[in-house]
């Protein structure tokens, strides 16, 4: 049988049983295919055969000649096999239908308590940041970043290019202001950024980090930069995409490459973003490559 599974392939018990049964059903009807031909030629050749020899002698208790008996027993057979095939002998078996119906309905169940349980945890995030929102008026909570063209920020941990003039921009904007990052993030620079307070996300309660404040969630690090009218949340990948409904703004550097990574900016979506301004920098010996500087703000 080649069915078999093959190393854990996708074939399962009930994908092999279907298709031996397909097979089951393929000779069933071969059979009586065969048995409708041989049933025409055998009442050919029996009429043929009662012609020739002994066509008028009749059976005892029969009046039509010997050939006809013989072929409407051999019709009744004929149609009894195709009741058979037809009518009785259904696909898989009622109880086997039943059963798939059964397994359909449950996997229909899973997903539809799957697809709810995202609903809500989609909907309670909203709400948070809609009341989040609400308590923060008056403050401009901004996403700072620099993503290439198919939105990588990062890989191993590491930033991809060198562009002095991004950086210049970085220190500019976040000077004297709270710089919220991940764990990663932070990990990945040398050293707290100076001038600024730092503060640190991490799901970790015995992690400490120099000359930075450690939280454990991304409103606990908002509640720390309370003071502060324009907080900035300066990556990573993680970081941006929890926060990005709770932003006001985001100052994004779109380099003009596009690289391979493992950490992203999440999408920005143009019904909720306004672009307000955008300025172009040229590749040149201290930066790598061409980029933009946009500003988006919360329509
Ligand atoms: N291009 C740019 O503008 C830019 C800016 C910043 C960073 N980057 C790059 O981005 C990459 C790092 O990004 P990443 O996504 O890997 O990591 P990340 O966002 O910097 O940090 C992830 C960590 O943050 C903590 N965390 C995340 N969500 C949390 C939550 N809800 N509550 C508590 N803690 C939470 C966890 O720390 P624990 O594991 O300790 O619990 C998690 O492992 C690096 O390659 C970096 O160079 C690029």
């Amino acid at each position: 049988m080649f069915f078999k599974k093959k190393n854990g392939s996708d074939i399962n018990d009930d994908q092999i049983k279907l298709i031996e049964a397909a097979q089951k059903r393929v000779k069933q009807k071969k059979r009586l295919f065969y048995h409708f031909t041989f049933l025409i030629f055998g009442a050919i050749s029996l009429l043929t055969i009662n012609l020739l020899f002994e066509y008028k002698k009749e059976i005892v208790f029969f009046e039509y000649p010997w050939s006809y008996l013989t072929i409407a027993i051999w019709i009744l057979l004929f149609t009894i096999h195709l009741y058979n095939v037809f009518i009785t002998n259904k696909f898989m078996g009622k109880k086997w239908e039943e059963n798939q119906i059964k397994k359909l309905v449950s996997l229909q169940e899973i997903k539809i308590s799957k697809l709810k349980m995202e609903f809500e945890k989609e909907a309670r995030i909203k709400a948070e940041s809609e009341l989040f929102n609400q308590n923060n008026s008056g403050k401009c909570i901004t996403l700072i970043a620099a993503a290439s063209e198919n939105d990588v920020i990062g890989n191993d941990n590491k930033l991809i290019w060198h562009l002095s003039d991004d950086l210049k921009h970085f220190k500019d904007l976040t000077k004297g202001h709270c710089v919220i990052m991940g764990r990663k993030t932070f990990e990945s620079m040398p050293k707290a950024l100076p001038n600024r307070t730092n503060i640190v996300i991490t799901r970790k309660h015995d992690y400490t980090a120099k000359n930075a404040i450690v939280v454990h969630s991304i409103h606990e690090a908002l509640e720390k930069a309370n003071n502060d009218k324009q907080p900035f949340i300066i990556g990573g990948g993680e970081i941006y995409s929890q926060s990005i409904l709770l932003a006001d703004r985001i100052e994004l550097t779109r380099v003009h490459t596009e690289v391979n990574g493992d950490a992203y900016f999440p999408k920005i979506d143009l019904k909720i973003w306004n672009e307000v301004s955008r300025e172009e920098k040229f590749k040149n010996e201290k930066n790598e490559f061409n980029f933009t500087f946009i500003r988006y703000n919360k329509k």
